[in-house]
């Protein structure tokens, strides 16, 4: 077997304890996208080679989500947490057969790629075992990483092993480590639990390889991306971090965000040039928007597709299955649900569109309901080219109106409607001429006669 290829091992295993939560800590989301998630994107897209995720018992949700996000990585159980070093040893059938090793937290996401190609470049240098750091603004509860006047990394301390000079140091363990030692496996048995926490401290292998020989380095890199999500205050400081990544990538990408602040990207949210997006709009996974979309205030989008030229909102919601073609407009406390709307179709204000299709052309008036749900099923509506929908209609699905045809205001249409034909489905208006005249005077005389 060669020994050549690289393994990423992301450790998963951990309980978590400190967020409270009865999700394993990999499985909280930051822009939509588990924490686990964003560390196995960085590290497929800079490393090669085979990926192992560790798990702890009862964690099949999080076995699925490896599968989801990295199909192929491969899960190796921890039956106690015993550490992180006994966590990397739950995949030492991997760790045997491989060349260079990485070892990533899930619960450090936002790793930047070029990050661990740098973390690359030190082995390459030469180094055995490189640790990435960073300087912590506030080091309480990291890893201090302890170098020599020349820089070279000599120890790593945990925070409740460190003595009170040691806490002073600010340079902090972010968790990720390369290793490229002739004797991975030999260096983390030697790994004792002889500390604060009685665990097996991953941090150990430096002193170790350093006693062998090894060459041992620091690589520093910046706080931002090395945040570790402990509890739910850092992971909201971890949200808003990616956040402002995410507003800088969408504005040099040619968005004009008007409140940057208050926009909301998910992980995967693709936004085209020209793009104008006003204040507190939120878009949950899945949403494509072409070039010169006017997106107004108080929108909230997921999961779907806006064409060129579209205008959506104020306040608008699109939802899973919505796909805008160019020029559609999409009012004011409009839902859109599992509907294709042709080239230049609107629905400018109060409507439910769920599940169908509206054509090329299509007018939708104000307070339109596709009855799409019969309590037991969903069915379709089916919204020609060119048809006119009035105000206040409920098309009760299944059900299409023809091209080019008309509903009156308020109809409840139940049946089909042939192109370029009218149905109005209300009855028929009646009139009486000075009527309001007379019930006012009779209305008048029994008020007054009552006092
Ligand atoms: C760890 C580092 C610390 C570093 C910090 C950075 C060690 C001993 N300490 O501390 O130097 O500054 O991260 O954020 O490595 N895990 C398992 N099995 C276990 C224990 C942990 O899989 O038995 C996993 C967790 O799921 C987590 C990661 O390892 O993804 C780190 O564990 P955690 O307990 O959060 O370590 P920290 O105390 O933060
Ligand atoms: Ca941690």
């Amino acid at each position: 077997m060669t020994q050549t290829k690289t393994l990423t091992i992301v450790l998963a295993a951990g309980k978590g304890t400190r967020m409270k939560s009865r999700l394993p800590k990999g499985l909280h989301a930051i822009a939509g996208r588990s924490l686990l998630g964003h560390v196995l994107a960085a590290s497929d897209e800079a490393l090669d080679g085979d990926v192992a995720v560790v798990v702890g018992p009862d964690m099949t949700n999080v076995c699925n989500e490896t599968e989801h996000c990295s199909p192929g990585a491969h899960t190796f159980l921890q039956a106690g947490q015993k550490g992180t070093a006994d966590a990397v040893l739950a995949a030492r059938e991997a760790i045997a057969a491989a060349g260079d090793v990485f070892v990533l937290f899930c619960d450090t996401p936002m790793l930047r790629p070029e990050t661990l190609v740098e973390m690359r470049a030190a082995l390459d240098a030469g180094a055995n075992v490189a640790v990435l750091g960073f300087e912590a603004a506030d080091p309480t509860g990291y890893g201090r990483l302890l170098t020599s006047e020349s820089g070279d990394l000599l120890a790593i301390r945990e925070h409740n092993d460190a003595s009170e000079a040691e806490r002073t140091v600010r340079l902090c363990n972010s968790g990720v480590m390369a290793f490229r030692c002739p004797d991975l496996l030999g260096i983390l048995d030697q790994i004792s639990c002889d500390n604060a926490k009685n665990e097996f401290y991953l941090t150990d292998a430096v002193e170790i390889a350093r006693n062998a020989g090894l060459k041992t380095v620091a690589v520093a890199s910046d706080e931002a991306q090395l945040l570790g999500i402990n509890d739910r205050a850092q992971l909201a400081v971890a949200e808003s971090v990616y956040q402002d990544r995410r507003r800088d990538d969408m504005m040099r990408g040619g968005a004009t965000l008007i409140a940057p602040e208050t926009v909301w990207f998910s992980h995967d949210t693709v936004i085209g040039e020209d793009v104008v997006i006003e204040p507190n709009v939120f878009f949950g996974p899945g949403v494509t928007v072409g070039n010169d979309v006017q997106i107004r205030a108080n929108c909230h989008i997921e999961g779907a597709v806006i064409g060129d030229g579209a205008r959506i909102g104020p306040y608008a919601r699109l939802r899973p299955g919505a796909k805008l073609g160019a020029n559609v407009h999409i009012g004011n406390f409009v839902e859109v649900k599992n509907v294709d709307m042709g080239v230049g179709s609107k629905a400018n204000h109060l409507s439910y569109l769920g599940d169908g299709r509206v054509g090329d052309g299509a007018n939708i008036g104000a307070g339109t309901i596709f009855c799409n749900y019969d309590g037991f099923f969903k069915h379709r509506t089916e919204v020609g080219d060119g048809a006119f929908v009035g105000s206040n209609s409920a098309l009760v699905a299944p059900v299409r109106i023809g091209n080019g045809a008309f509903v009156g205001s308020g109809s409840v249409i139940t049946k089909d409607v042939p192109d370029n034909a009218l149905s109005l489905e209300r009855a028929e208006q009646s009139t009486r001429e000075g009527w309001a005249e007379k019930f006012r005077t009779v209305m008048k005389r029994r008020k007054a006669n009552a006092k």
